[in-house]
């Protein structure tokens, strides 16, 4: 008889997969009671400290965005929740920096993780992916990590994703998850990119939409060509109440730039959704940092400060992050979601004032002793910190 640990992983979403593993472990001699006492080793079985991958494939996604498939160089790799991201650190000019990146591929193919990078302009590690990045180059990473993922207790069966640009990666991964696997759910997809040539995984997803009934897919271009018959202009309350229907028996989940969530997220609440069902992912901080509510008026971005850690001295850009001038002096911090969220790049501020956007989660006790998240902190003036 299955035990109540194995009772709670087989509710679990890849509980069934997990439970496979743990019978196939013990037909080897294997039983992971035995590491009942090991919880390091229990621990760093399912979320290893670093993922040490290699590029096996590469695939044009869309235009200006690749897809990469990473393969493990050693050891099964961890299971994840579609909609998770990985943190994968490059190193670009000598700087060794990271960026998180959603999977796009379904949890259900175990072999593998698959990212699609988006170019920006002037992108520093999106550029690098795009240009440089060959068949058989390694990575390392950390993840998968993340809470942007469909949960069965709270949200609801009905799914409205509304993604924009590369926004679409988690939800790939969801709808490839729910949609393979025979889940009951109700999908809806809602996509904004600027043209059609722009839009990443438009077959596939076309191709969804033509397979399974409980899945609908609207592309929105806002850039629409002359002549060009489908829905044009932007995701606003208008299109959200056209397309997604009864807005009060579905969890919303968005994804995409800043700007674009933080529009939607506004038609939503006119909407009268319930704040409890927007899912609202971070997916990463926004380049033209000056334009966030409440930037400090006297600066302008281009202000050159001095930031001592420890017995060096270094400079920091004002439109930067100190995570990303820490980065470019070649001084490392634990990083992973680099949007404010995950507290492992904390560092007490010793003195000096910093501009923190909206989004970090600051917890109470980190106030109180001074600590910031440095990945979302930008220098006002002259600063002083340590870690
Ligand atoms: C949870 C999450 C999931 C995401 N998933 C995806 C995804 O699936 N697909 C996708 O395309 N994107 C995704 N992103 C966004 C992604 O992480 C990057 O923000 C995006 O690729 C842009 O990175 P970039 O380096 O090209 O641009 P930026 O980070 O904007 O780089 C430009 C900046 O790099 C810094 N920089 C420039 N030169 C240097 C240097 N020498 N050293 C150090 N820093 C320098 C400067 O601050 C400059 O402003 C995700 C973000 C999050 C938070
Ligand atoms: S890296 Fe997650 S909060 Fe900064």
């Amino acid at each position: 008889m299955a035990d109540l640990k194995e009772t709670i992983i087989s509710s679990m979403v890849n509980g069934p997969d997990v439970l496979q593993d743990i019978v196939s472990a013990r037909r080897n001699g294997r039983d992971y009671v035995t590491d009942r006492f090991h919880t390091k080793t229990i621990v760093n079985r399912l979320h290893p400290d670093k993922l040490s991958l290699r590029v096996s494939e590469i695939r044009t996604a869309a235009s200006g965005a690749k897809t990469f498939r990473f393969v493990s160089c050693g050891g099964a790799l961890p299971y994840f929740e579609a909609g998770q991201y990985l943190n994968v650190f490059t190193e670009i000019d000598g700087v060794r920096t990271s960026r998180p990146y959603s999977i796009s591929s379904s949890p259900k193919q175990r072999g593998y993780y698959e990212i699609t990078v988006a170019r920006i302009p002037a992108g520093f590690v999106s550029d690098y992916f795009l240009d440089k990045v060959k068949v058989s180059d390694t990575f390392e990473a950390n993840g998968p990590a993340g809470v942007f993922h469909y949960n069965p207790v709270f949200h609801k069966k009905r799914s409205v994703f509304l993604a924009g640009g590369s926004g679409i990666t988690p939800f790939m991964s969801m709808i490839s998850e729910a949609l393979e696997s025979g889940a009951e759910r109700d999908i809806t997809l809602i996509y904004g990119v600027r043209n059609e040539d722009a839009a990443i995984f438009k077959d596939e997803l076309i191709s969804f939409e033509k397979t399974y009934k409980n899945f609908r897919f609207h592309l929105v271009l806002s850039e629409a060509p002359e002549g060009y018959s489908g829905r044009r202009g932007f995701i606003d309350e208008a299109c959200i109440r056209e397309l997604a229907g009864n807005t009060d028996d579905c969890t919303f989940y968005l994804c995409g730039p800043q700007v674009m969530t933080d529009f939607c997220y506004e038609a939503l609440c006119k909407l009268k959704v319930s704040k409890n069902h927007i899912r609202r992912e971070m997916f990463g901080s926004r380049q033209d940092i000056q334009n966030e509510p409440g930037w400090p008026a006297n600066l302008t971005g281009n202000e050159v400060f001095k930031l001592k850690v420890g017995d060096r001295t270094i400079d920091a850009l004002s439109r930067e992050s100190i995570l990303t001038a820490l980065e470019r002096a070649g001084i490392r911090v634990n990083v992973c979601c680099r949007s404010g969220e995950c507290s492992y790049c904390r560092v007490r501020l010793v003195s000096g004032k910093v501009f923190m956007p909206r989004g970090v989660l600051l917890r109470l006790a980190d106030e109180k002793f001074g600590f910031i998240h440095s990945c979302k902190a930008y220098p006002m003036e002259d600063l002083e910190i340590e870690f």
